[in-house]
């Protein structure tokens, strides 16, 4: 009989799939930061995931170095949060396997991101198709109750409802039934105004600096509207991203010049840039020194990963043992 958890167990995974933007810094590093109060949080980098797309050695390496990096110096507390790569604990592929022989074919059809995945041209493997089914593993195999995710995550939560449930009624009641959290900023714009997304080529790093972050600031598409006319804030995506660092009291300031004239796209830029490069001081100083400090961050994930392994071995125990995989 496993014990239950004293507390909310919390739970997310982030994919290594490339530098984080501010569209992944609002739509769900901040709420994970936010969390580690709340319960206890397990939060992994998922690597395994990530070879649907990236697949190549290098850069897979570097991408989760990066995650890592940006994390801890985002305000990720080892000390309070179990941090790990999501291949350090191979039991999930195990579980995996024992869910996808209670998966419906059906189910997994469904899976709006697998078919926005080949629409956009990602090759159709069956790691790709059997994806939320890891991904199921991933929150059962902690028994996590809580799973902060974006919107086009929660259907694949939905999905982990269903196999856990069904593995519940095939064989023993092990599993607690997950609930997502959906994360509050829904959608942070780019550069073009579509929302931030590494595929659409238009985001601003987290942790760009100098000449990098400027080109990029001074970038953001805007209308040709003259200084001198009103223009409408609700409209501008220099002005929407502005509002996710601004107080109430700096949004309204700079809505009302907006809307009086007077004010150009311009000096708004110069606005942001300043918003964005003291936001994130402390934090680019933090990764900067972590970065020379790779022993270190190494030795977190491993520690996280010893953490994660031990709560991993309980569940797989329990599953093997109810399914009938056991030695005499
Ligand atoms: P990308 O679209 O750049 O590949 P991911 O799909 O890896 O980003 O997203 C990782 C997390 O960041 C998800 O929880 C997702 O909902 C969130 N996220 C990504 N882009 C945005 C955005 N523009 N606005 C809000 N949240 C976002
Ligand atoms: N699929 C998630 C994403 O792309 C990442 C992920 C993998 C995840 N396993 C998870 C998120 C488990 C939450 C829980 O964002």
């Amino acid at each position: 009989m496993i014990q239950p958890t004293q507390r909310k167990r919390i739970l997310s995974g982030v994919q290594p799939s490339g530098k984080l933007h501010l569209g992944n810094y609002f739509g769900a590093v901040k709420q994970h930061i936010a969390l580690q109060e709340a319960g206890e949080c397990f939060y992994f980098i998922a690597n395994y995931h990530s070879l649907t797309t990236v697949q190549d050695r290098e850069t897979l390496g570097q991408n989760t170095r990066d995650v890592a990096l940006d994390y801890l110096a985002l305000g990720l507390d080892p000390g309070k949060t179990v941090f790990f790569r999501q291949s350090d604990v191979p039991e999930v592929t195990e579980l995996a396997w024992i869910l996808s022989t209670v998966t419906n074919m059906g189910l997994l059809e469904r899976a709006v991101s697998y078919k926005e995945k080949v629409e956009k041209g990602i090759d159709a493997s069956v790691g790709l198709f059997y994806y939320p089914v890891l991904m199921a593993a991933d929150i059962l195999i902690y028994r996590s109750h809580l799973v902060p995710v974006g919107k086009d995550q929660v259907q694949h939560i939905e999905m982990t409802q269903d196999i856990a449930g069904k593995f519940n009624r095939a064989f023993k009641e092990i599993f607690p039934i997950p609930d997502f959290r959906l994360d509050k900023e829904s959608k942070v714009p780019g550069l073009d105004g579509q929302k931030m997304s590494k595929s659409y080529g238009n985001t601003i790093e987290i942790f760009a600096e100098g000449k990098a972050l400027e080109k990029k600031v001074m970038g953001i598409v805007t209308d040709s509207t003259p200084v001198a006319d009103p223009k409408d804030p609700s409209r501008c995506n220099v002005f929407g991203l502005y509002s996710l660092f601004a107080t109430g009291e700096e949004k309204a300031a700079l809505a009302a010049r907006y809307q009086a004239g007077g004010i150009g796209y311009g000096e708004a830029k110069k606005a942001l840039l300043g918003k964005i490069t003291g936001y994130f001081a402390s934090a680019r100083e933090k990764r900067k020194d972590l970065a020379g400090r790779p022993d270190e961050v190494e030795g977190i994930l491993r520690e996280g990963a010893r953490r994660a392994r031990a709560e991993a071995r309980i569940t797989i125990e329990a599953v093997r043992d109810a399914v009938g995989i056991f030695n005499y």
